[in-house]
């Protein structure tokens, strides 16, 4: 088999500037069509490979010979505020291989089955009305909108953040009243400019938190996940700081995603009136497509996999040396032609995708029946109830969130 040597110099740097929000930076697709398989520069000077293509991404997240370990020479981290966290956060499963990343994950499959997660559906239902009517009742449009006179309330703090959080503290057992704590501390590390002394204090305060509560509970044990993962301590069968890593690691992966695709899935959808209108007056299956659909074009987890290679591996012709960093670029793989017709457009009917916004492999998203019934919920609840929303901003004036490990918007400014 004959394989390409790429040079190490490139000029190619990641992650690109967007050039529209909705959409990746356009050289991603460039690269897919010319040089699937490169090299590009990424903050701290060094050059991982940079696989853009669907097949490639979905092969390599599949294979055992790519560790997701960031300890690991040669595994490109995010950003500089990314690797202060690794040497001092402990790690969680994400970041471990097999067997010690499917020892623990183990642990945590049965809360997240399918069967389980629909046991929460009255839960997310009620809670989503609730917060609709605390939409409805609260601040809203007043006057007349020629007269500019319109009042906007936050769709990101109203309903986008809160509903997430609030099922997730349900599960885990964290109490919802600490919200504006902890989701302050995981916005600081998933700032992707955050220096040293932000970071290490959101990572020590959150800890802190949770190596608390894991340890309450452990005493006190109530229905919920850290008091079950408290009964394995019990057992032998774990330790208390891997319970309060779990939990760090589903508090601040179970929120930030999910609302963030809330947020920017409802703007997309207001600027597609025409596919709203299916997601607001769609049967289950048209609902259930559109947020495949919707998680397909956003990917918000928009700085693509990390991995590293423990040997050499050929992939599609081209040789990766074992300790080279590889990033996959879920969101380009998500838009391939190969893969996908007219890959640029929102098609909610499009169906089942295959898509890699949850990842592929042992480390494909462990909560994303959760996440997926939050959202099947979430969106029409929306719609239905306020046929009239409106961002009241026009898009020059909504802040995207470029600069943090989840894609999305900061605040969303909605009349309804
Ligand atoms: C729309 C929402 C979500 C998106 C887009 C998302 C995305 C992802 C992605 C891409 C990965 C793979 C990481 C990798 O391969 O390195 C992942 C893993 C993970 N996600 Fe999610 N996620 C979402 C919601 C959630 C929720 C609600 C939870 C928990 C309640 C959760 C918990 C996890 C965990 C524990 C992992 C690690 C799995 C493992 O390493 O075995 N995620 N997620």
């Amino acid at each position: 088999m004959t394989t390409t040597e790429v040079p190490q110099e490139t000029s190619t740097s990641y992650p690109m500037t967007r050039e529209c929000p909705y959409r990746p930076a356009a050289e991603l697709g460039r690269l897919q069509a010319e040089e699937p398989i490169t090299r590009a520069r990424i903050w701290d000077g060094s050059t991982p490979w940079l696989l853009t293509r669907y097949a490639d991404v979905r092969s390599v997240l599949a294979d055992p010979r790519f560790s997701s370990d960031p300890y690991r020479d040669g595994y490109p981290t995010v950003a500089a505020s990314r690797k202060m966290r690794q040497d001092r956060q402990r790690p969680s499963f994400i970041f471990m291989d097999d067997p010690d990343h499917a020892r623990l994950r183990k642990m945590l499959i049965g809360e997240f089955t399918v069967r389980r997660i629909e046991t929460l559906r009255p839960l997310i239902e009620q809670t989503v009305i609730e917060l609709l009517d605390a939409m409805e009742a609260g601040p809203r449009e007043t006057g007349s909108r020629l007269a500019g006179t319109s009042m906007s309330t936050d769709l990101v703090q109203a309903f986008a953040l809160p509903l997430p959080s609030l099922v997730i503290c349900h599960l885990l057992g964290v109490p919802y009243s600490d919200h504006a704590f902890f989701q302050e501390q995981s916005h600081a590390l998933l700032d992707l400019t955050s220096g040293e002394d932000t970071v290490f204090g959101a990572l020590d305060a959150l800890q802190g938190y949770l190596d608390d509560l894991a340890e309450t509970r452990r005493r006190n044990p109530a229905d919920d996940l850290i008091s079950r993962l408290g009964a394995r301590v019990d057992a032998g069968e774990l330790e208390p700081s891997e319970v309060s890593a779990m939990a760090f690691l589903l508090l601040v992966a179970g929120h930030e995603t999910t609302a963030n695709m809330i947020g920017l899935g409802t703007l997309t959808l207001l600027h597609h009136p025409d596919q709203a209108a299916l997601v607001r007056d769609g049967d289950t299956a048209t609902v259930r497509s559109a947020v495949e659909e919707l998680l397909r074009v956003l990917t918000v987890t928009h700085l693509g996999r990390r991995r590293v290679a423990l040997t050499d591996v050929e992939v599609d012709g081209t040789l990766i040396r074992a300790g080279e960093g590889v990033i996959l670029a879920a969101e380009a793989a998500n838009r391939d032609p190969e893969k996908y017709s007219d890959p640029d457009d929102l098609d909610v009917t499009r169906g089942t995708n295959q898509h890699v916004a949850f990842g592929f492999g042992i480390h494909q998203c462990l909560g994303q029946p959760l996440a997926r019934i939050e959202l099947q919920i979430a969106y029409p609840a929306l719609l239905r109830r306020f046929p009239d929303l409106r961002v009241t901003v026009p898009d020059s004036e909504i802040r995207f969130r470029d600069q943090m490990a989840v894609y999305g918007v900061h605040e969303l400014p909605v009349a309804f």
